[in-house]
């Protein structure tokens, strides 16, 4: 692959500071927080006086543990300005995500959480292998979403040249990239699956695209995707994470000479790790619902914002922050078929696994009698359109049983034959079962 390690002089000096450095900023940092959001939030306000707390309560990083835990639900409650801690002329930006159903969830920053945001993208790219002066092909939606908007100023930042394609268009995605010869795209994983379907379908090789690396996220993706990929492209595929309430892309983001993991920006954001049933802190290394406390934000301060995203906090690496595991999935996104929880990452790594099936799959759920049941569709590369799918199902579906102890139907389709999701997020469940 071909990797272009940066050099140790890029690095701002906190990116390798000692762990009591970075934590004496963060107390400071931290404790600003609590006071900003209890001066200035009624919901915050409330929540604290509800628990007998009061911001200077916390005199080291363990007490942030006592605070209440917000939840997506207050930031609905207070729909659209309720939980800004700025006066809202003085908010430069709104941004919203969409929720499957009901209001969107609505954030807002000021001009200096924008200048941090754009800082905090520029430092994304370049722990992703980018420079001054690359070519930045951005693919993710405009608008309203965080992705567009928050890798744009990031790159422009960098001093990167930004080229602001947004999502769609593939036909035309192909032609800019050929044109423009970019150095970095960023892109959900999924879409860049159907970018480099677009290049084969004209004819061309996608690894011969100028590209050398993607910055990818916004829906989880596995390990064997980013495989996937990086032999489809011939590109270094990097994971970046982060969520509209918390930010936008940038809160956490992998690093080129590791990819072991996003490296959570902990000098801006303050994770945790709890049991998503009783709402403890776990011990480092568990696995369970990440947990973000915003240490700079101005606009739209976050104290303990339960992500719904499942992982696990890891050591320091290539920098002095901890890193967070791939994103099993969401503790929404959780199926539970007879008993037994499952996460479509799980299905994707056996799907790519496979050897002769797209990337591209699909959980249908249905309900026969009072169980629910799953079917998984995947389908053939254009590769191997011609092998026997019913023989490729019955392999999968067995392997399916013995690792992930879930009986499934699998549907193996023809090339192309399950729909792409062209704009935003892949949508990988499909729930018939209240039809
Ligand atoms: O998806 C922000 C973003 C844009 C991140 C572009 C990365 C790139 P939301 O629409 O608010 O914001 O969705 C946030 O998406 O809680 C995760 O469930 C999921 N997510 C984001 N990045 C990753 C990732 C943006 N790298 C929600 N891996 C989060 C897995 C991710 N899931």
């Amino acid at each position: 692959m071909p990797v272009k390690h940066p050099s140790p002089g890029d690095l701002e000096p906190i990116e390798s500071a000692s762990a009591d450095e970075l934590q004496a900023l963060q107390l400071q940092r931290l404790q600003w927080t609590l006071q900003h959001a209890y001066a200035n939030v009624p919901h915050y306000r409330q929540s604290f006086d509800a628990h007998g707390l009061h911001p200077s309560d916390c005199r080291m990083l363990a007490d942030l543990a006592r605070f209440p835990l917000t939840a997506k639900a207050d930031l609905r409650d207070n729909y659209p300005f309720g939980m800004f801690a700025v006066p809202r002329e003085q908010i430069s930006r709104i941004h919203a995500s969409s929720g499957t159903t009901g209001k969107p969830t609505v954030v807002g920053y000021t001009a200096r959480d924008i200048d941090t945001w754009s800082h905090l993208m520029a430092r994304s790219i370049r722990a992703s292998g980018g420079r001054a002066g690359d070519i930045v092909h951005v693919a993710y939606g405009y608008g309203l979403f965080t992705g567009g908007l928050g890798a744009h100023y990031g790159a422009e930042r960098l001093g990167c040249t930004v080229v602001p394609m947004s999502g769609g268009q593939t036909d035309k995605q192909v032609q800019l990239i050929e044109d423009f010869r970019p150095d970095i795209i960023m892109v959900t994983p999924s879409y860049m699956q159907v970018i480099c379907e677009e290049f084969r379908r004209q004819g061309k090789d996608p690894r011969a695209m100028s590209i050398r690396v993607g910055i990818f996220g916004a829906e989880p993706w596995t390990d064997a995707m980013r495989r996937d990929i990086e032999h489809s492209a011939d590109l270094d595929a990097v994971d970046i994470y982060g969520l509209s309430e918390v930010m936008g892309p940038g809160v956490a983001n992998e690093c080129i000479e590791t990819k072991d993991g996003p490296v959570v920006w902990e000098d801006h954001f303050y994770p945790e790790i709890i049991d998503p049933q009783t709402g403890a802190v776990l011990p480092e290394g568990s696995e369970g619902e990440l947990v973000f406390t915003t240490l700079t934000k101005e606009a739209l301060p976050v104290v303990r914002y339960r992500t719904r995203d499942l992982t696990r906090l890891l050591p320091p690496t290539a920098r002095s922050m901890r890193r967070m595991g791939k994103i099993v999935g969401r503790s929404d996104d959780m199926l539970i078929i007879r008993g037994v929880n499952l996460f479509p990452t799980q299905i994707e790594e056996l799907v790519l696994a496979q050897g002769r099936l797209s990337g591209q799959y699909q959980l249908v759920l249905t309900r026969e009698g009072p169980l629910d049941a799953v079917t998984v569709r995947c389908e053939l590369t254009p590769l191997h359109a011609g092998s026997d799918r019913a023989a490729i199902a019955a392999e999968l579906q067995q392997r399916i049983k013995t690792l992930i102890g879930v009986s499934t139907r699998v549907d193996v389709g023809l090339p192309d034959s399950i729909e792409r999701t062209l704009v935003g997020k892949a949508r990988r469940v499909i729930d018939q079962r209240a039809l």
